[in-house]
């Protein structure tokens, strides 16, 4: 598998990223995935002998049970490995079992590190903008950690645009540490960053590290226009989602992929996948499985390269209306 920088930084990551998010199974991830220790043993094996050196995990997940699996899984590898996990979501009943407070940073990034058994994260991550603490309180803990040697880079998950370049510049005026990464929704039923955040990656050479890239499993090709949906997976109650699009456009998308992917001989899922990859400033795609044969089928993603002909006719089948001020100024450039 080819490795990609991960952002600015010196440090190459794969191409695709696995994401540890079905790993335990407790109170409101039980739906999303409940792989246990041994599987998750055997999918970590497979990440990593199909070349996968990057793995992604949050404190949240499972209430703190999919980094105990992880790091388990990891064992001896983990070395080897670029090691993400996130900070920012509720841990605890109490009031300061949450947020992005310098208290709830470093007690929480002491408590990954124990539950993912290592003594760093080499990508610690803020899972989402907390509109009560300030920037210079979150980036001065972080800073910290960075230089304890608890932490190596930091990223952003959830922010929007003027959040995240508010960020970036108080990084830059106090000297601290800048986020390297942003963890974003990006997928084919899901292009919204395009209009603000891919523009500021670029600028800022921040590494775009796409979450749900299938929608949560809708672009694998077992959500069909007209065709019962499958029992148990994610997106089996379309009543009960997390993550709302518009299903008919997304069954467009379904049928254009399926044609492409005949093309290579490869899979639905796989050209959902590969056609992320082919876009400017992605560092790597977090890939989420919840069995050994979901995973292989997503590994082979990197086995071939969809042709920018294809790319840009899946372009222009999930393109998004064009919101102000965009179209305006996309209309005013034209004129320079
Ligand atoms: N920063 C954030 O806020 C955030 C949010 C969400 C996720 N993430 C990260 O992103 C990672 C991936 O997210 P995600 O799990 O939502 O990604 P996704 O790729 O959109 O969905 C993964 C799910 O799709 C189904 N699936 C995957 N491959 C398949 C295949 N080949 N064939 C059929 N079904 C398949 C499985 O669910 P079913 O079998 O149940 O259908 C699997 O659990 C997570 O592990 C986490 O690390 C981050």
């Amino acid at each position: 598998m080819k490795t990609r920088f991960l952002g600015n930084t010196g440090v190459r990551v794969s191409e695709l990223c696995f994401g540890a998010m079905t790993f335990g199974g407790k109170g409101y991830w039980t739906g999303v995935g409940q792989v246990q220790q041994k599987e998750a043993d055997d999918l970590v094996s497979t990440a990593i002998e199909n070349e996968v050196n990057f793995f992604d995990t949050a404190d949240v997940y499972s209430e703190g049970w999919s980094e105990e699996i992880l790091g388990k899984a990891l064992g001896s590898k983990r070395k080897e490995i670029i090691l993400a996990t996130k900070v920012r979501g509720r841990t605890g009943p109490g009031p300061n079992d949450i947020g992005l407070s310098r208290k709830h940073i470093i007690d929480s990034c002491n408590a990954s590190l124990k539950r993912l058994g290592t003594d760093y994260i080499d990508l610690y991550q803020v899972h989402s903008f907390d509109p009560r603490t300030p920037l210079e309180e979150t980036l001065r803990a972080l800073d910290d950690l960075v230089r304890d040697g608890k932490v190596r880079y930091i990223g952003a998950s959830n922010f929007t645009g003027w959040q995240l370049m508010k960020a970036l510049s108080i990084s830059d005026r106090q000297n601290l540490e800048r986020f390297v990464t942003l963890q974003a929704l990006y997928s084919l039923i899901a292009r919204d960053l395009e209009n603000e955040l891919v523009p500021l990656s670029l600028d800022q050479k921040l590494g775009i590290l796409p979450w749900s890239p299938l929608g949560g499993g809708f672009l694998t090709g077992k959500y069909r226009r007209g065709k019962p949906r499958p029992e148990g997976a994610r997106r089996s109650d379309p009543t009960k989602q997390f993550l709302q699009f518009d299903e008919e456009r997304g069954f467009d998308i379904v049928d254009e992929l399926e044609k492409i992917a005949g093309n290579h001989k490869a899979t639905i899922t796989q050209a959902a996948l590969n056609y992320l990859l082919r876009k400017p400033g992605v560092a790597s795609v977090i890939i989420g499985a919840k069995n050994k044969e979901q995973l292989t089928d997503n590994l082979k993603t990197t086995d071939w390269e969809m042709t920018p002909e294809e790319v840009a006719r899946l372009d222009e089948l999930s393109k998004l209306p064009r919101v102000y001020p965009y179209w305006m100024l996309e209309r005013m450039a034209q004129d320079r």
